[in-house]
């Protein structure tokens, strides 16, 4: 068997992700929530799992640094990244929303300011809407953005909603459903296909089963 590659994006993800591997008997031994390692073997000593910022899984699994990814929909979405999606882990679920005021109005009238995290999700969808709009690049915290007026709005994900509820702000869009993927190389999956796609099928087991829901 074709030794395999994983980056997953550290953090929750990573411990939702280890925990559905060592469900389909994939087991990182000497993996833990607190330890500062990046690397790591599995068990078998044929699967390599390396622990990226979760912005950077796609593009290490694009250029083949990794042979396959474990990421959210919300930064594929983002990073239009040239890779095969082939599993839904269904885990890390969440919407991908519009924030604001609760008495905010969208308007067809004037430029909308957005603040987000994900400038391409934001501009591509409020284009599809025909709404004029500025994106303004945050990197965390963008609930602040139309508290203190930096932006009308905010695309941001929300998960239990605590967070815009603490900071009085309201869903006014969805956008999209989030949860957690599987991407491969497009290279790895031919010239490792066997490894790959047996991976695959004992990922698809487990999820299905609902393990992890
Ligand atoms: C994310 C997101 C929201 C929050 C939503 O932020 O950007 O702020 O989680 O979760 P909730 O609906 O369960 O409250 P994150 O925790 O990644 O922090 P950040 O603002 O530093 O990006």
């Amino acid at each position: 068997m074709d030794n395999v590659k994983i980056a997953i994006a550290k953090g929750r993800t990573a411990d939702e992700a280890i925990e559905l591997f060592a469900n389909a008997g994939i087991k990182f031994a000497d993996y833990s929530k607190n330890s500062r390692k990046l690397i790591f073997k599995d068990t078998s000593n044929q699967v390599e799992m390396i622990l990226v910022k979760s912005g950077d899984v796609a593009i290490y699994v694009e250029k083949g640094a990794a042979d396959i990814g474990v990421v959210g929909k919300d930064i594929l979405l983002e990073e239009d990244a040239d890779v095969f999606e082939v599993l839904n882990l269904e885990f890390g679920k969440c919407r991908m929303c519009v924030c604001g005021r609760k008495d905010f109005e969208l308007s067809y009238n004037r430029k909308l300011i957005v603040a987000s995290k994900y400038p391409s999700i934001a501009k591509n969808y409020f284009d599809s809407k025909g709404i004029h709009c500025e994106v303004i690049k945050l990197n965390g915290s963008v609930e602040l953005a139309p508290i203190i007026g930096l932006a009308d709005v905010i695309v941001d994900i929300v998960e239990s909603g605590k967070t815009l509820k603490e900071n009085h702000l309201e869903v006014l869009q969805e956008i999209c459903d989030i949860s957690t993927r599987l991407i491969v190389n497009k290279v790895s999956l031919k010239t490792k296909s066997k490894s790959i796609k047996t991976l695959i099928s004992k990922l698809e087991d487990v999820t299905q089963k609902g393990v992890t829901a």
